[in-house]
Formats: structure tokens, sequence, C-alpha cells
């Protein structure tokens, strides 16, 4: 047990900490230098653009670069083994956004064992943090509740104002947000929703996994259903949006649900802001530069697939 006395008086936040969560940062220094894995996934079934056999959506890899993170393409159908090597050089993982099966894709199998390093990493005092965009909440959701508990909603192009629940506003994720922008969030119709499925506040309600590790922090309803559009997990640094901040800035087909407003710029660049000050306080690293270099996605082209694409420029890997 940990014991409070003058000696330990520097740890004692770690000890009054139930979460693992103020254990790094508060005393370690931040690294200013991070970089994030953006998983990659299944090419898109008939997309004339497509080169190899998955891609990443360039919007993510800007979203993160926009608040000062690089960024390293994780490709799928990898080894165990180099994902926990990839796991133990980088300093947070995002799910982007898209479209393949969350259950039997080599995009989930990946993020799987993501996750899995990810738990151990956190229980273990190493704070290694997670976000979530759209299909990434969904997959969090999924391994979380170690089911899919999805339900379909009409969502599919949409912008919808953020119904906060009283957890926003201490919540990590929102509390460093300037107020203004939380009131447009809640007020104004700004976050782009393109979803099929929903995470429902039934189901939520009544899986005691889900209900346990993620605390709701805004829901939005499509007329009929109650879903869940903001979430971060209690105990973890884990974060996930149904709703796409970084289209708001790096995403450009001219389609309802795209909204382009300051305000959606704003919340585009604090979500981003907000999960790259979690990277930092994750000192994983590269054996060496030269490793490093090596990694980074400055070693892929995106490829622009016009303006009328869903996303206007891809990466695409082997
Ligand atoms: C995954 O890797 C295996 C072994 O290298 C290969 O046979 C298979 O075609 C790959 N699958 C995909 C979808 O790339
Ligand atoms: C709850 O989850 C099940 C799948 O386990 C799904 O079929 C059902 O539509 C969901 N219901 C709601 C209201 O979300
Ligand atoms: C604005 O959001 C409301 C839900 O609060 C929704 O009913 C309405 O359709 C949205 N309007 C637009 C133009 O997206
Ligand atoms: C965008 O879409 C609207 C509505 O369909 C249309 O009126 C407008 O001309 C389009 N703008 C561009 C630049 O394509």
């Amino acid at each position: 047990m940990c014991r409070p006395t003058a000696a330990l008086c520097a740890v004692l936040s770690a000890c009054l900490c139930a979460a693992h969560l103020c254990a790094a940062g508060t005393s370690q220094q931040l690294n200013h230098r991070p970089v994030i894995g953006v998983l990659a996934q299944e090419n898109i079934p008939g997309d004339q653009f497509a080169r190899g056999s998955s891609y990443i959506a360039a919007s993510y890899v800007k979203y993160l670069e926009g608040a000062g993170a690089r960024v390293v393409p994780i490709r799928i159908n990898r080894t165990e083994e180099e994902y926990a090597n990839t796991f133990s050089s980088i300093n947070g993982l995002l799910l982007p956004g898209g479209d393949v099966d969350i259950q039997t894709s080599l995009f989930s199998r990946a993020a799987r064992i993501f996750y899995r390093l990810a738990l151990k990493a956190n229980d273990a005092r190493d704070y290694f943090p997670i976000w979530g965009t759209c299909q990434g909440f969904q997959q969090l959701s999924v391994l979380t509740a170690n089911k899919n508990l999805l339900t379909l909603t009409d969502t599919k192009a949409v912008a919808l104002p953020l119904t906060l629940t009283p957890a926003a506003q201490s919540s990590r994720l929102f509390r460093s947000f300037p107020k203004d922008l939380l009131q447009s969030l809640a007020e104004e119709n700004i976050t782009s929703n393109f979803h099929s499925w929903s995470l429902s506040m039934q189901n939520y309600s009544r899986n005691s996994k889900l209900k346990r590790f993620y605390k709701v922090l805004s829901t939005n309803d499509d007329g009929k259903k109650e879903f869940i559009s903001t979430m971060e997990a209690y105990r973890y640094p884990f974060y996930a949006v149904q709703w796409h901040p970084e289209k708001s800035s790096y995403e450009w087909v001219n389609k309802t649900g795209m909204i382009h407003s300051t305000a959606a710029v704003a919340a585009c660049f604090y979500t981003g802001s907000f999960f790259v000050s979690e990277a930092m306080k994750n000192q994983h690293h590269f054996s060496s530069p030269e490793e490093e270099e090596r990694a980074l996605i400055y070693n892929f082209s995106p490829v622009y697939r016009g303006a009328e694409a869903i996303f206007v420029q891809n990466y695409y890997f082997d």
C-alpha cells in the first residue's frame, strides 16, 4: 500500500490518483517531439486511386500535424511482434474513420493488439493515449465491450450540435476548451456526422463493461435513438468522438453535414491539440533517429483524389 509520509511527498499525487491518469505527465517532463501512430485500413472497394491494399485519409495526418505531432503510419497485416515494437516507439494511437468490418478486418485485428498493449502499459503507469474518430469510436466500443452493440441511425450526412452531459464541463477533454467554443459546440450545428452505426445510450447503459469504462460527455439523436457522440475512459487516456472534427479543416467534398465555420475549425484544432498534449505525456521513442526517420509518414506521398472525393487525399500502402 502507498502510505503518504513526509519522505513520500514527491509521490503523494501519484498515491492519491485512483486512476493511472495522473501518474505520468505531472511529475515527468513533457515530450515535445510526440510521434503518433495512425492505423491504416483495407482499401475502399473500387477506389480507382488505390495503390496497394490499405490507406490512411490524409485529413487525419494533417489533424495531428496541425496540433504539433508527427505521424507514423501503422500498416495492417503485420506481426504482433512488429506491432509491439511500434507500440514501444510511438506516443499515442489514432483510430480513424472509414468503412471496414470492426470485428473481422485486419484494421480491427491491429486495433485489438494495440488496445491490449495500451491497457497493459497504462496499468503499469506508462501513459499511452488512444483517440478514436467515427469508426475509431465504434472500434473502441467493440474492444471494450468485447462485442458489437451498435445500432443503425439516420446520421449519414448531418451536422449536429452536441448535447453536452453534466460530466462534460469537468472532463479532461472539454475542460481544456475555450468557453465560447464549448458554447458553439452546444448551440450550433457544427459537428459533422457521417455514420450509419451508433452506440445508443440504451445499449451503453445496459452494458456494464462500457458503462464502467467510459464517461459520456455528449449525446445526439436522429429523432428516434439517442446515441453517444463523445466519450472518454474513466481510468485510461482513451477518447472517442462519433463526429468528425478533422473534416472541418481538411476535407472539402461539397456535401450536407460538412461545416467549415470558424468554430468548427477551432473544434478541429482543440480536439487535436488536446490529444497531442496527451501524447506529450508519453516517453516512448524509436531506438535511433534513423529508425524514427524510416517510420515517419514523410516517406510516403498522399494522392489527390479530386474535389468531390469523400477523402480529398489518401496515403496508400502495400
Ligand atoms: C496478409 O499477409 C499474408 C502473409 O504475408 C498474405 O498471404 C495475405 O495475402 C495478406 N493479406 C492481405 C489482405 O494483405
Ligand atoms: C443493441 O445492440 C444489439 C446488438 O447486440 C443491436 O442489435 C440493437 O439494435 C442495439 N439496440 C439499441 C437500441 O441500440
Ligand atoms: C441541426 O441540429 C438539429 C438537432 O439538434 C437537427 O434536428 C437539424 O436537422 C440540424 N440542422 C441541420 C441544417 O443540419
Ligand atoms: C455545393 O453544393 C451546393 C448545393 O448542392 C451547390 O449549390 C453549390 O453550387 C456547390 N458548390 C460548389 C463549389 O460545387
